[in-house]
Formats: C-alpha cells, structure tokens, sequence
C-alpha cells in the first residue's frame, strides 16, 4: 500500500482525526489521558483501556463531554494478551475500525539492580515491552483486515536511548527495547501502509511520578534538565502524539522523537 501525497491538503484538513477510530493504553490518566484529550478533540473516536477501569470511565466521561470525538472505556492489562485482543475487538464493534493505536500504558517501579527480583524484572518487561508487542500485533492485524493502513505510536522514554536514575535497570531495558521494536515493526508494517513511531518524552510531571511517590520523584531529580525553564506536562506529549496519528507525519515511520526540552542536547 503506498501513502498518500497530501500536499494539496489544508492545515486543517492534514491536522484533523474527524472518522479516525483511536485506541490510547494507559490512558485514564497522565500522558495516556493528556494524548486522548488532543486526538478526541481533534475529531477522533477514542478507546481509553486502562487498568484502573474507574479512573478510565471517569476519564471518558470528562473527555467526552468536552470534546468533539466520543470517548469511551474498558479494563485492559496490557501484560494480558487475550485482553489486549478482546479491547480491539471492542474498539472495532464500538467506534469502528482501528486506525491509530497508542501502546502508552508502562510502569517504573524504582528497584536497584542488585536488589531486584526476577518477578520484578518480569512484571516491567510484561508491561513495558510485550504489551507494547501484543497491542502493536493486535492494531495490525485490524488494520491490514480492514485495508486503511494506520499509526501505531509507542511510548517509550529518553530511558529508551540511555541510561538513567540509580533504580530503573528492567526500565531502561524494557525501554530500550520498545524502541528497537519500532524500528522492526516499521520495517515489517510499512507494505501494509502502517507508520510506526514511538516517543521518548523527558521528565513530564504527572500523578504517579511526582505527587503520590516522593521517593521515586526523588529519584528523578536528577534527570530534570530541562533547557525550557519547566518540566514537562503531560499536554507536551499529546500535542507530539497528535502529530505522529495525523497526517502531518505521513512521511514519519520507524523514528524515535525525542520530547525532552533539549536534555539530551
Ligand atoms: P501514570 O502512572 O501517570 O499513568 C499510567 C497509566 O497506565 C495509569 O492510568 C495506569 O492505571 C495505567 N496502567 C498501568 N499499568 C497498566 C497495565 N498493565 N495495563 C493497562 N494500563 C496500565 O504514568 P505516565 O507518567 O503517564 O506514563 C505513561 C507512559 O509514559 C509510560 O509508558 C511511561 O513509561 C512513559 N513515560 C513517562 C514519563 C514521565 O516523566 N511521566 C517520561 C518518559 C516516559
């Protein structure tokens, strides 16, 4: 399948998600939430699966009273691969079929490597990197069964090209390979007309990471760099999420985009 040229396309048109039907993990709250805000208003039907399945539907509610596209929840564990096919199968009976799919869901339990368990490892590679594979495997096979193409985003981390805090070794290396893991699928995906890209946000202030544990905000400290005079918000992510989905960024698979305020510069 070969991508459109959309040069004769206005802003508007090339910007909107009007029809899209958009899957978003982890997205009842923080980044997940600050990138289905900016694809449900952009026009977009959303699917919020999250763990939290009360948070999700509270979310839902709020997004879908203040936006343009309908939002709406489900429970999904990401390290659950049957669950992962039973939300697209929702998705699809619900909103239609699926043309953007965002692997977002992740933990970052602080553990020191030496202190780490092997069920610890496990659970951030569960999460981090297979629910990355399986939800990326469930898009693309509604994808190619539907003949649109469509995007699937990744969100990694700056965790994803170095190394970083004391304490978030399985991250890193979970990160690390969600990043690798875009490359491959872009290179597999692309004859089916399916962009793959992924993310690697710097520190963005959030629920989990700065409010509900010090210690781990502690942790960060250290990686708060910034060379924009603030931390990140979570609505910096979304606005690059809604880049990568939109038509914008047609010409964009494999790449990694670095949304970090120049730390790594
Ligand atoms: P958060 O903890 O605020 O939100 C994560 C959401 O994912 C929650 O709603 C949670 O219920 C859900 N979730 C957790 N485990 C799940 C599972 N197994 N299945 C489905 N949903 C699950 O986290 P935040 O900060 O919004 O992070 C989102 C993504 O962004 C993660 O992949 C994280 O690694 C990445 N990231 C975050 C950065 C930050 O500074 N906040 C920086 C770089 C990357």
């Amino acid at each position: 399948m070969t991508i459109a040229d959309v040069s004769d396309k206005s802003i508007a048109e090339l910007t909107s998600l009007s029809g899209r039907c958009a899957v978003v993990t982890g997205g009842a709250q923080g980044l997940g939430k600050a990138i289905a805000r900016r694809f449900a208003e952009a026009g977009a039907s959303v699917l919020i699966a999250d763990l939290n399945d009360v948070l999700a539907r509270e979310t839902a509610a709020e997004l879908s009273a203040s936006c343009d596209g309908r939002v709406i929840s489900t429970r999904l564990d990401v390290a659950d691969t049957a669950a992962i096919n039973a939300a697209a199968e929702l998705a699809e009976t619900q909103l239609g079929a699926i043309d953007i799919w965002v692997n977002n869901a992740g933990i970052f339990p602080f553990v020191p490597l030496l202190e780490m368990t092997d069920d610890t490892w496990d659970q951030v590679m569960d999460v981090n990197l297979r629910g990355v594979f399986a939800g990326s495997r469930a898009a693309a096979r509604s994808m190619i069964a539907n003949q649109r193409g469509g995007v699937i985003i990744n969100v990694a981390s700056l965790a994803g090209l170095a190394g970083i805090s004391p304490g978030l070794g399985a991250y890193v290396a979970s990160k690390h390979g969600v990043v690798g893991a875009t490359r491959q699928m872009a290179l597999e995906l692309a004859p089916h007309g399916i962009r793959v890209l992924a993310l690697a946000p710097g520190v963005i202030k959030t629920e989990t990471n700065f409010s509900s544990a010090p210690a781990q905000a502690e942790a960060t400290i250290p990686m708060q760099s910034s060379k924009l005079g603030r931390i990140g918000v979570p609505d910096d992510i979304g606005r690059v999420a809604l880049f990568c989905a939109s038509d914008m960024a047609l010409f964009m698979t494999g790449s990694t985009l670095l949304v970090d305020a120049g730390m790594l510069a």
